[in-house]
């Protein structure tokens, strides 16, 4: 239940980010031993991946806040079952990993979601050209590569999932793998990093272009994971309809180069800080076009947290979704419902600004949207009550409780 209140102000810390902790924790199947992953968010998706590792004999315990211990012993299960895959897509970055480490998985095949289709065929393209063959029966994938061969596999697009399950599988392959058009978001080269210290041999991860030196045996590690941009966007975007002056602790201003530019335009003042982020927001933003793109380009997921700007913003933006097929506007009919001024044509939004949205029962349809409808009620008159915000608890550790430290007047009414 958010109402709206005065300008928001303080400190917030933001957390490790969901999209490398998941792969992180997928790579651990990599090789035997004890891990040590720190700033990993208290999160219902990682409790989902937590579960899938332990269905396959691996024993994940968070002795403390945000520590994750790791222990993977020789018996692993290589299979994904269909109420854990069903529960997080992400869970298809383990077919990678298994095929390296034991030359078969089984995975159930994720289905599409509130985005519309989410194939996965970019993901096979990439270990079919390192030697991988596929069945699928029932509902699920089987997997089976004897040895799985370097190679040079070209993405139709920079698929985040598929090059992820590329270079996982790549890092254990024998000789040498070239992925080209590869996706560059800071989560990749996490990973990349966490692989490397582990004794793999990635170059090039956060480019276009990865090399992959493939090697015999990886070692467990101890590792801390990237601040979660997508986090600090969404305060950034509870600033700019909320107005006032906070400070982002652990963001990283460099993963989010476009995102600062792009806010700066509209209005808010936003500078490195000594560990983070400060921002500055004016009482009201004005408006801009907005285009969504694989990073470096705005993130598809900062798409529903601009709506909301832009939906009490000074003027009219056009905002254009290049990475979902046409989906993800959902959400966009229950930004209607609350006095919201938006029509939407093909892929592309026109966001009509209106000085006060109005107040209403709202549905969150997934995470990011679930809490660009957050954020929208911080500008709206009387009540806003977000219902199935559970989608917001899979990719946001206390919001709510964030929220509420800079001055919002939230409250999470029943754990839903
Ligand atoms: N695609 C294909 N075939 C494939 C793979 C992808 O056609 O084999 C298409 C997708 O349908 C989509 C586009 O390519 O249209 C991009 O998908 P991508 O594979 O890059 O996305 P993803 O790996 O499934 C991750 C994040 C998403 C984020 C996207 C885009 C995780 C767990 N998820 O998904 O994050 O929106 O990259 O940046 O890393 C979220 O955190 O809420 C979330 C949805």
């Amino acid at each position: 239940m958010v109402r709206p209140g005065g300008p928001l102000e303080g400190t917030v810390r933001i957390g490790g980010a969901k999209n490398s902790a998941l792969k992180l924790m997928a790579a651990t199947i990599l090789a035997p031993g004890d891990y040590v992953l720190h700033n990993v968010p208290r999160i219902s998706d990682v409790e989902t991946m937590s579960d899938l590792l332990t269905s396959m004999g691996l024993d994940v315990r968070r002795p403390d806040g945000h520590t994750l211990r790791i222990h993977r012993g020789a018996d692993v299960v290589p299979e994904a079952p269909y109420e854990l895959v069903e529960r997080m897509r992400a869970s298809i970055v383990v077919l990678g990993p298994l095929l390296a480490r034991f030359g078969y998985a089984k995975v159930a095949l994720p289905g599409g979601d509130d985005f519309g289709p989410r194939p996965i065929d970019m993901h096979l393209k990439g270990l079919h050209d390192l030697g991988a063959t596929f069945e699928t029966k029932h509902g699920y994938l089987e997997a089976r590569a004897e040895n799985l061969v370097g190679a040079r596999i070209v993405l139709e697009y920079p698929s985040v999932g598929a090059t992820e399950n590329a270079l996982m599988a790549a890092v254990l392959a024998k000789g040498t793998t070239v992925i080209d058009n590869a996706a560059r978001e800071p989560e990749i080269a996490d990973l990349a990093s966490f692989l490397n210290r582990m004794g793999g041999q990635v170059l090039g991860a956060g480019s276009s272009t990865i090399h992959v030196l493939g090697v015999e045996e990886l070692t467990p590690v101890e590792h801390t994971v990237v601040p979660d941009r997508i986090e600090a966007a969404s305060f950034l975007a509870a600033l700019g309809i909320a107005g006032g002056e906070v400070t982002l602790e652990g963001a990283r201003s460099d993963h989010m180069d476009m995102l600062v530019a792009k806010l700066g335009q509209m209005g808010m003042r936003i500078s490195p800080s000594e560990d983070g982020l400060w921002a500055m927001s004016p009482r009201r933003l004005s408006a801009v076009d907005v285009v969504t793109l694989p990073y470096p380009g705005l993130a598809t997921d900062y798409k529903p947290l601009f709506v909301a700007m832009l939906a009490v913003a000074d003027g009219v933006g056009i905002v254009t979704e290049n990475v979902f097929g046409g989906g993800r506007f959902r959400y966009i009919d229950e930004l209607v419902r609350m006095g919201a001024d938006i029509r939407t044509e093909g892929h592309h939004a026109i966001v009509r600004g209106v000085e006060r949205l109005s107040g209403a029962p709202v549905k969150a349809p997934d995470i990011r949207a679930g809490v660009a409808l957050v954020v929208a009620g911080l500008g709206a008159d009387g009540e806003t009550v977000v219902h199935d915000a559970f989608h917001v608890d899979r990719g946001y550790e206390g919001f709510v409780d964030k929220l509420r430290g800079v001055g919002a007047d939230i409250v999470r009414e029943r754990s839903t």
